[in-house]
């Protein structure tokens, strides 16, 4: 922690000294900024030159491996603070050149909403940080939030209009709408109400030509893409409608940690079976760290009834009356977010600040793994730079929903999804080597355990070490893609990247992992 702001300071100094190879002066650039200037004010454009870039740019990088001196700059942040200022972002790009890199929360695990891997890249991120209202309508049980909103801040304002209504997305408060529900957003009521984006009703999106469009005007399949086809690929999204969900008063939560001599390898062999055939009402999640697992449940009802659900499908677990708390479901989420119930539900507004170096990566499984390898992934857990491994269990309503009514496939068949995920905050080419060896060869021995052909993973837990694009002709090689895409989307994959042929087939908007035009498509239908 000490040494974090180090990096930082580095980044920002690096910045002011110009030290960073940006081509501000380049004709493309300039024209891109000054055509910028016709429709947005100049305080919400950012250049290099500018004194508040760096604390612009740096305001929601949260992964600081993409904030050192190497990292490739954006020529311009745009602070989107009206849904004209996002049109004319995406209209200057186009024309000018100059690719855009949306952002949201900036919680990208691979920092793809502000960092570019390409050198020669001419981009601007599109910060939508400011576009954060949230509407609630409790009597229709829906809301609007605009995509720059945390997780955290719409779950405040469900909770502040109503005791009885929730939205089920993701445990993390500061993760942002507009990456979240590009990508899917699961949390602990997705057994009993499935993804965020499983319960997006509406979308008010920035297409590739700049034009404002809804639910209606951009179409079926575009409509289906964006729920769950990952950020960036199609459009921005600027807010969203979302159906709220009937959750009782009060809900019932425990959490109970066992330790490797407490048959912690024995609960989590069993738990693999038990969790995802458990009633969707509730979800008892693990975390796995140092030598021991954390099991974690909220119920829609009493301890009570939790605790004999408890009994019957997991005695083995020893859950006791006094482990279990009854809340409600607005301070269950500070209770996951923070570990407790009793911390201000003001938590929920935090946007916190960037502070550590991540590496992560996803495993889908579907058979359980066995004990003796259970056993085995102490001894990685116990290294000095491990990190810890996170299962969220399916089933319920995860496995009643078709893998195509939305591009994220990963539902009947899978018993959990499977994080691993290392931070830490040392600088230096050392320790990261280190932390990244870490997940890399734990991922690497997993493999004859978890989803095959492909192996599978989840978009919105991003790993470029699954593969990245490459250009054929100037557009991003559908064949290549393939190889990252069909093990975030499986067959989806092909339907995204005919939506993309028809909504975007000049690849405008592109990332290391965003999908490419499929060739000669006009559309779904078309293929
Ligand atoms: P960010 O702004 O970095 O965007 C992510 C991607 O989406 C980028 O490619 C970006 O260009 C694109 N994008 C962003 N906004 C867009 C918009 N408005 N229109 C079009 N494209 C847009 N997930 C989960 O399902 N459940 C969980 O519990 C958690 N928990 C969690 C904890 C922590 C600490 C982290 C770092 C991450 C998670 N996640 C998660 C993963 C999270 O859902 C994922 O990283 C999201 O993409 C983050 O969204 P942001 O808007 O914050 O990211």
């Amino acid at each position: 922690m000490a040494r974090t702001p180090r990096i930082v300071l580095l980044f920002v100094l690096c910045i002011l000294s110009g030290c960073i190879s940006i081509s501000s002066a380049s004709s493309a650039t300039d024209e891109f900024l000054s055509c910028l200037a016709t429709d947005i004010p100049p305080h919400l454009v950012q250049t290099p030159a500018s004194p508040s870039y760096a604390a612009a740019l740096l305001s929601t990088v949260r992964n600081l491996r993409f904030a050192t001196p190497g990292t490739p700059q954006p020529v311009a942040i745009v602070a989107a603070a009206d849904p004209a200022h996002a049109q004319a972002a995406v209209r200057c790009g186009r024309r000018h050149g100059v690719r855009l890199r949306v952002r949201s929360g900036g919680h990208d695990y691979e920092g793809l909403s502000y960092a570019s891997l390409d050198r020669r890249e001419s981009f601007a991120v599109l910060d939508l940080a400011a576009l954060r209202d949230v509407r609630v309508d409790a009597a229709r049980a829906e809301a609007w939030v605009g995509s720059g909103a945390t997780v955290g801040e719409l779950y405040y304002a469900v909770g502040a209009a109503s005791r009885t209504l929730a939205f089920p997305a993701g445990v993390c408060p500061t993760v942002g709408i507009g990456g979240h529900l590009s990508g899917g957003g699961f949390g602990t009521l997705m057994r009993r109400y499935g993804l965020a984006a499983d319960n997006v009703l509406d979308a008010l999106l920035v297409d590739a030509d700049g034009r404002l469009q809804n639910k209606t005007t951009m179409g079926e399949d575009l409509f289906w893409a964006i729920r769950g086809g990952g950020g960036e690929s199609f459009g921005v999204v600027l807010s969203w409608k979302l159906r709220l969900v009937p959750v009782p008063e009060t809900v019932a939560v425990f959490t109970v940690r066992r330790s490797r001599n407490q048959s912690a390898s024995d609960l989590i062999t069993k738990w693999q079976e038990i969790s995802p055939a458990l009633p969707r009402d509730v979800i008892l999640r693990v975390t796995i760290q140092r030598q021991h697992a954390q099991f974690a449940a909220m119920f829609l009802g009493r301890c009570s009834r939790l605790l004999r659900m408890m009994r019957a499908h997991f005695p083995d677990l020893g859950v006791t009356r006094p482990d279990c708390e009854e809340i409600n479901w607005i301070q269950s989420t500070v209770y996951f977010a923070f570990h407790s119930s009793s911390k201000p539900l003001e938590l929920l507004l935090d946007r916190g600040k960037p502070d550590e170096l991540v590496k992560a990566t996803s495993d889908y499984v579907q058979e359980p793994i066995p004990r003796h390898v259970w056993e085995r992934t102490w001894s990685w857990l116990e290294k000095p730079e491990a990190g810890l491994l996170i299962l969220d269990p399916y089933g319920g309503m995860m496995g009643s929903i078709s893998p195509s009514a939305t591009p994220f496939p990963h539902r009947k068949g899978n018993l959990y999804n499977l994080q691993y995920y290392s931070s830490w905050s040392e600088n230096g080419t050392a320790a990261l080597e280190k932390h990244m060896s870490w997940v890399r060869g734990l991922y690497k021995e997993m493999e004859p355990y978890v989803s095959k052909n492909p192996r599978t993973g989840y978009v919105n837990y991003r790993d470029l070490d699954l593969g990245t694009n490459e250009l054929e002709n100037g557009v991003t090689s559908y064949t290549k893609a393939r190889v990252w895409g069909e093990k975030y989307f499986k067959g989806n994959f092909e339907r995204l990247a005919a939506v993309k042929a028809m909504v975007d087939p000049d690849d405008f908007f592109r990332n290391e992992q965003s999908i490419p035009p499929l060739p000669g498509a006009k559309g779904w239908n078309s293929v």
